[in-house]
């Protein structure tokens, strides 16, 4: 056997979501294309946010902007949660003060008028950028797609703005849980659609941002939230069997087990959840997505390389797609980030010693190399 051809990024990327053990990690950043980036900034200078998710010129720029200049193993198509909303029919607003829907579903009357939509025809921008991102990396990169899970997406279509608390959502659910499911199911039947389209246009790999899932108990997420990812993932598995659906939660350590009932190939975490643990209680099926604070970017260079690397040590190299626990902040210092991606990129057998790291004794593992 050779050991000598190197694996490309989407080798890694993909051998992390099946759980292997690789030379080293595949490291992206959740919201990677933003606005800590100078060369995003000038294009906001020009056109609004839902503009160029909406114009794949500009899409594909912005999507191209962290791999260009981090060099991250993977590029998410830029896009937001939200435009799946607007594609049901309700209006859509996302300005300076975050994102508003004006007309929000309050009743069965209104979830009644939300439609199916064709993502080819009312969301053709996004696949479209799909197939062009996908053309410009090459097949040596995984492009990845996004939706946003059906609570998160009802929150807001519930909520119109979001607060914190989320009493109207929350109260929906309580008063009406047969009209607040059947929401929740019309959100993952226009998902499902929706996500494989981005896949045929070459997404690698899907995510799934369930940002506000610990928000509920344990009972009201397995009750209602979890039917509706599972409803997305069981859909997807059937279609696209080898393309990994990875499930994003935040501040859901009171929702495990049942995370891993989702159906997902990953799970991605935010820094509250020790990954080792998590692993013990998962095992090896479940690859795990995480989970340096984002914060940890605002800090020292030496500190930023020690949670790099106790981040990267915790799994031992095994089933782990590098990244932040929550999106990178609006003012990251760029050359923070590019040492987060360095450091991350580094072989997992030459780390310094003394930072705890062991290298699996395992060899292989049909990385095909
Ligand atoms: O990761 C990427 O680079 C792809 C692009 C992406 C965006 N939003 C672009 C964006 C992705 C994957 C998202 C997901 C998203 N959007 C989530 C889930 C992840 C998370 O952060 O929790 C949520 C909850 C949203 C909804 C949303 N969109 C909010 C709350 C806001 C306002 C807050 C903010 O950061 O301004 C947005 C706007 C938004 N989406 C921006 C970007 C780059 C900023 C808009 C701008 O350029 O002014």
């Amino acid at each position: 056997m050779t050991t000598s051809v190197p694996l490309n990024r989407k080798d890694l990327f993909l051998g992390a979501c099946r759980g292997e053990t690789l030379p080293r990690l595949p490291v992206w950043l959740m919201r990677q294309a933003g606005r800590y980036l100078p060369e995003y900034r000038a294009i906001r200078r020009d056109h609004a946010f839902l503009e160029v998710c909406k114009t794949p010129d500009l899409a594909v720029e912005v999507s191209l902007q962290p791999f260009r200049r981090l060099g991250v193993d993977a590029v998410i198509v830029f896009s937001d949660i939200l435009i799946p909303a607007e594609a049901m029919g309700l209006k859509l607003e996302l300005g300076d003060a975050g994102p508003n829907l004006p007309e929000p579903v309050r009743s069965k009357r209104d979830v009644l008028k939300l439609k199916l939509f064709d993502p080819e025809i009312e969301t053709a921008f996004l696949p479209e950028a799909i197939r062009r991102i996908s053309r410009e990396v090459g097949p040596a990169v995984p492009v990845l797609g996004f939706a946003a899970a059906p609570w998160t997406l009802a929150c807001y279509m519930v909520e119109g703005r979001t607060k914190e608390g989320f009493a109207t959502v929350k109260s929906f659910l309580l008063s009406e849980p047969s009209t607040f499911r059947d929401l929740l199911h019309r959100i993952a039947e226009a998902a499902i659609p929706y996500l494989r389209a981005q896949i045929a246009a070459g997404a690698a790999a899907v995510q799934l941002f369930d940002t506000w899932c610990g928000e509920l108990s344990l009972r009201d997420y397995e009750e209602f939230a979890l039917p509706a990812v599972q409803e997305i993932i069981s859909s997807l598995a059937s279609a696209n069997p080898e393309t990994p659906v990875i499930y994003y939660t935040k501040a859901s350590h009171h929702l495990l087990p049942a995370l891993a009932r989702s159906g997902a190939s990953v799970l991605s975490v935010d820094w509250r959840v020790e990954m080792r643990s998590l692993r013990e209680k998962l095992g090896p099926r479940i690859a795990i997505q995480g989970n340096v604070d984002p914060a940890v970017l605002f800090g020292p260079p030496e500190e930023i390389r020690r949670a790099t690397l106790e981040a990267m040590a915790a799994l031992g190299g095994t089933g782990h797609i590098l990244n932040l626990g929550h999106g990178i902040l609006q003012h990251t210092p760029v050359e923070n980030a590019q040492l987060f991606i360095q450091t991350g990129q580094q072989p997992l057998s030459q780390e310094p010693v003394g930072v705890g790291f062991a290298p699996p004794a395992r060899a292989g593992h049909g990385s095909g190399s």
